[in-house]
């Protein structure tokens, strides 16, 4: 048969692709995609103390939640079918130092959160953090010498950091510096340890952005932080990059990859789950959230469409799932609430 139309799928008066779109049943009928809470990780800050409670302003709606808070908030997220959440602790500047030891403390803030979700919610899942930003007098993921970011001194620390963090009851070790080879050696460590169900969510392809802005103030990295973090996080002009980032994330043990920021970064989404076809996700990062509550607020765009078309976004990419701050506002909106 000939080819009809650019795609050989027809072509006009016969075919009108406004015919499936008449009615709801039929749009609802032939959509692609589904976003549902099953895809959501919600990150959450943490803060000593009880009963506290401190908004991060340039991220309304976002709270830093003492441990007793934080165990009600993840308790709202169960409910709501968030499989599960990030924790980001918001260190006490008097606790940072350049080796930033605390990051291995096993009484630091996060495993103590972490050891008392688990308690209190055993079947959600915990995703922590790995990299020295929160624990770092000079605010950098790595540990720095005459201005110069350690890459190899730096995988160590982040090997102990990740073993405190599996012992106190973490599911899913994310790290997110952006150090060569630190997937690897992190996964022989853990097994070594016993370890060998903790998965690794590596930051596969993480760029050096202007959007994490909104994080650094509610955790406090930005204060510390001389100069930028070009010399381990991507350039935003790299593409082919991110896939060898990927491989080598993969060869090494992740068991998923992400991609951060998001929304500016879908491109990279797409390619590398159609190029590795493995576990992918996305994170919409404090600044995406910024942007959009920040235009919802002003009455420039409707929150609740926005919302739930950012995050459709990231499943017609072709993300399995999406870290956002969104989680839970988006999960109600989807159960009808
Ligand atoms: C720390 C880390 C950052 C984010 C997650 N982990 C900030 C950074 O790299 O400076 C950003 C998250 C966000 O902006 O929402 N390594």
């Amino acid at each position: 048969m000939a080819k009809q139309g650019s795609l050989g799928l027809g072509s006009f008066p016969s075919t009108r692709l406004r015919r499936n779109r008449v009615d709801d049943f039929s749009r609802r009928l032939i959509s692609e995609n589904v976003l549902s809470a099953h895809d959501f990780i919600w990150p959450i800050f943490v803060i000593d103390g009880d009963n506290k409670r401190e908004a991060v302003s340039s991220m309304p709606g976002v709270d830093r939640l003492s441990i007793d808070m934080m165990i009600d908030a993840v308790g709202e997220a169960a409910d709501l079918d968030i499989p599960a959440v990030a924790v980001f602790p918001s260190t006490d500047l008097a606790l940072k130092t350049p080796g930033a030891e605390e990051s291995f403390n096993p009484e630091n803030l996060v495993c103590r959160a972490v050891r008392a979700l688990k308690k209190n919610h055993p079947d959600m899942g915990i995703v922590c953090d790995v990299a020295l930003d929160p624990f770092n007098s000079d605010g950098h993921d790595g540990l720095v010498k005459d201005g110069v970011i350690l890459n190899d001194e730096t995988v160590e620390v982040l090997c102990k950091q990740s073993i405190v963090q599996a012992q106190a009851g973490c599911d899913i070790i994310a790290p997110s510096d952006m150090m060569d080879g630190r997937i690897g050696v992190i996964r022989k460590a853990l097994d070594d340890k016993g370890f060998t169900s903790v998965r690794i969510m590596s930051y596969a392809a993480k760029y050096a952005s202007a959007f994490y802005g909104p994080f650094r103030d509610a955790v406090g990295s930005g204060v510390a932080l001389h100069g930028d973090k070009k010399t381990y996080q991507m350039d935003p002009a790299n593409s082919d990059e991110a896939l060898r980032e990927t491989a080598l994330d993969i060869a090494e043990g992740a068991d998923m990859v992400m991609v951060k920021p998001g929304m500016p970064y879908l491109d990279i989404v797409s390619r590398i789950k159609e190029t590795f076809g493995v576990p992918t996700f996305a994170y919409q990062v404090s600044g995406e959230y910024a942007m959009l509550k920040a235009a919802a607020e002003n009455g420039w765009l409707d929150n609740d469409k926005v919302i739930l078309e950012s995050l459709m976004a990231f499943k017609r990419a072709g993300a399995d799932g999406i870290l956002t701050y969104l989680a839970p506002e988006a999960a109600r909106l989807l159960n009808g609430e």
